[in-house]
């Protein structure tokens, strides 16, 4: 996780090394394992979470809230910037607000919807702050969905290494953005992407990734490499209710999948993702959205507790 100023900040898939990912999954398994057993070490006694959020979430907030909570701390802020001076008629800049905040509180996650307003915030920022989802299009960043995606994968296949994954949706989103700067890290990785010609990843995002070593190509049809992969990631589109038939994960194409093979989606769903799948055993995306309090349990850890 990058230093900048005096605290270390979650801000980007960039900041987390291959060693960091996996120290972060080996954390959510424990205080996954500890809230299981209801013996959750209280390691945030004292502290305070602030969640600024710009943008709404239902995941994201209550999940920092609950983690934040299970473990002894205690949590402000705002789900609306119109309640507060940083939105509305002030919009009070974000340097200023994250140097209030400097003495309200030990750690701030931030959603917001322009890309760069977070790295703003922490330019100013004298505690840790995590980005919950910046932005749109190139750039945009959700780095703490994307560590749930992975550590449920890896919960799963027992290994990152040597995964083939199709992702299927607009991709050009901010948690498939994370998801695949962190597939990087790993080995002999396969990406297959099913998407609409003006959805594809940009051309930056794609050198990058090349140059990270990700094996990625874009693939016409779900039925085109279905009975290769081991996951399948689906992600919505710019309209959850109008979305084109190609990127529909229908349950008799999920059928010609292998029996190992599971089914991711950040959540929430639109029609990509039909609820017929949810009753079979190869749907995995309501485990992973319960993986969500334990990895930000695991995140707030490393922030503010153990630092190393
Ligand atoms: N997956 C996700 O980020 O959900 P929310 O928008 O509800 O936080």
């Amino acid at each position: 996780m990058l230093k900048r100023n005096k605290s270390p900040h979650l801000l980007s898939a960039r900041d987390l090394t291959r060693d960091d990912l996996l120290d972060l999954i080996d954390r959510s398994r424990y205080f996954r394992d500890r809230v299981e057993t209801r013996a959750i070490p209280q390691i945030l006694v004292g502290r305070i979470v602030a969640t600024l959020f710009f943008q709404p979430s239902t995941r994201t907030r209550l999940s920092f809230e609950s983690a934040t909570q299970r473990l002894g701390g205690t949590c402000m802020g705002f789900s609306d910037p119109n309640v507060s001076k940083a939105g509305g008629e002030w919009r009070e800049s974000m340097a200023d607000t994250a140097r209030v905040l400097n003495g309200y509180a030990d750690a701030v996650v931030i959603r917001h919807n322009e890309v760069g307003a977070v790295n703003l915030y922490a330019e100013e920022s004298a505690i840790p702050v995590i980005n919950g989802g910046d932005g749109r299009g190139i750039y945009a960043e959700h780095p703490t969905q994307a560590l749930i995606d992975l550590f449920s994968m890896e919960d799963d296949f027992g290994s990152l290494d040597g995964l083939r994954i199709l992702v299927v949706g607009h991709v050009n989103q901010r948690c498939v953005h994370s998801l695949l700067l962190f597939l990087a890290r790993f080995s002999d990785v396969a990406v297959f992407l099913v998407t609409e010609n003006s959805e594809r990843l940009s051309e930056p995002e794609e050198r990058e990734l090349h140059s990270l070593g990700l094996a990625f190509e874009y693939v016409e049809a779900l039925e085109d490499v279905i009975e290769r992969v081991d996951a399948v990631y689906v992600i919505g589109t710019k309209n959850p209710n109008d979305v084109a038939k190609k990127l529909v994960l229908q349950s008799e194409i999920l059928n010609r999948s292998a029996p190992h093979t599971r089914v991711y989606h950040p959540l929430p769903r639109g029609i990509e993702l039909p609820p017929e799948i949810d009753n079979s055993r190869k749907a995995s995306y309501f485990r992973q959205v319960g993986n969500g309090v334990p990895v930000r349990m695991a995140i707030l850890d490393r922030l503010l507790v153990s630092t190393h």
